[in-house]
């Protein structure tokens, strides 16, 4: 069964690529992600140092063979990202003299850079991770905010300024604001309390993405429900955008195969949680996995080399207990 079809009347049902997968537009890798899914994610192929590596100097080549392959497919395609701390080129931080940017050049950047990104796709792209990442408790600034160079320059209007930009660009895209251990008590009560203040000024907020780049034993099932549970009556949607289960609980830990014991624990975990996705389908409305198979996976390389198995599909493309688990939950 075509996992897109399972989940029709739920959400969409998604997974992210890298361009070289569908170098080959008819081969093994693109008839998977045919058969399965119906919102695409280029992992990394629309983020600031693919788009724009130098100031001015867009290149859309990799970017443009996926958005081309998911509507040629039928398929919807969803934008990460546009403001990120990571994958971006140092040049945007900085002056000609080499010094931090100004609040206004920081700014002209990024409204040149959302224009020409969204722009591009307006129309093509339903929805757009607009920032990533912008929470880090740890970092211990004002709202649990991170303590990246867009907030060192700008402080949280860069968050604001984002979103105004995203939505000139292409009114009718979905806006996200995309974050990682949405299911941490104290990161979660920060990302719902920035949203409010956001939504309090009328930045056009349109949901939340949960990346829910979760282990094999924690964050509990009971943790992933209310990961939605608490974000229930902001009134927004809400997606699974970067789901994939690593086998491990260590950075530690390391196998040479993928034990059975293990195979079959993954399984019933994945089963639970789509469960739980299905509780709450009516805010719910994408669930995508971060790559479609266990040799496409960045939990092969991050954050050691090793081994891991998180995803539906083996490294020859064979669907895994996992996926006969939701498939078949029975
Ligand atoms: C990852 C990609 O999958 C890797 O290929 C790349 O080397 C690093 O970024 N959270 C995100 C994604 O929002 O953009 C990251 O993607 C995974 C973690």
């Amino acid at each position: 069964p075509s996992l897109k079809d399972v989940f029709a009347d739920d959400f969409l049902l998604g997974s992210a690529l890298l361009v070289n997968e569908i170098q080959d537009s008819n081969g093994p890798d693109a008839q998977l992600l045919q058969k399965h899914f119906n919102s695409l994610t280029a992992g990394n192929e629309l983020k600031w140092d693919a788009t724009e590596p130098q100031e001015g100097q867009f290149d859309f080549t990799r970017a443009d063979k996926i958005v081309d392959f998911a509507s040629a497919n039928g398929m919807a395609s969803r934008g990460h990202t546009l403001i990120w701390h990571s994958q971006t080129p140092n040049w945007v931080f900085y002056d000609a003299e080499g010094k931090l940017a100004s609040k206004e050049l920081l700014f002209a950047r990024m409204k040149k850079h959302i224009d020409t990104v969204v722009g591009r796709y307006k129309g093509k792209i339903y929805a757009w991770d607009v920032v990533n990442e912008v929470l880090e408790p740890g970092d211990k600034q004002p709202g649990g905010l991170r303590n990246s160079l867009w907030y060192q320059i700008a402080g949280e209007e860069f968050i604001e300024k984002a979103f105004l930009y995203a939505h000139e660009a292409d009114p009718n895209a979905k806006l996200f604001i995309n974050d990682y251990n949405t299911n941490m008590p104290e990161k979660r009560q920060n990302l719902y309390d920035l949203i409010k203040r956001l939504k309090a000024k009328g930045i056009p907020v349109d949901g939340v993405g949960h990346q829910t780049h979760i282990g094999i034993e924690y964050p509990t099932v009971q943790e992933i429900d209310d990961q939605f549970q608490a974000f229930r009556d902001l009134g927004i949607e809400q997606q699974v955008t970067e789901l994939d289960m690593s086998v491990y609980t260590n950075d530690s830990d390391a196998y040479e195969t993928f034990p059975l014991e293990l195979q079959l624990k993954q399984a019933k975990r994945y089963k639970e949680i789509f469960e739980v996705f299905k509780k709450h389908a009516d805010q719910l409305t994408a669930v995508i996995f971060w790559g479609k198979d266990d040799l496409n996976t960045w939990l092969r390389t991050f954050p050691v080399t090793r081994n891991n198995w998180p995803l539906l599909f083996d490294e020859r493309l064979q669907a895994k207990y996992a996926y006969w688990a939701i498939v078949d939950p029975s």
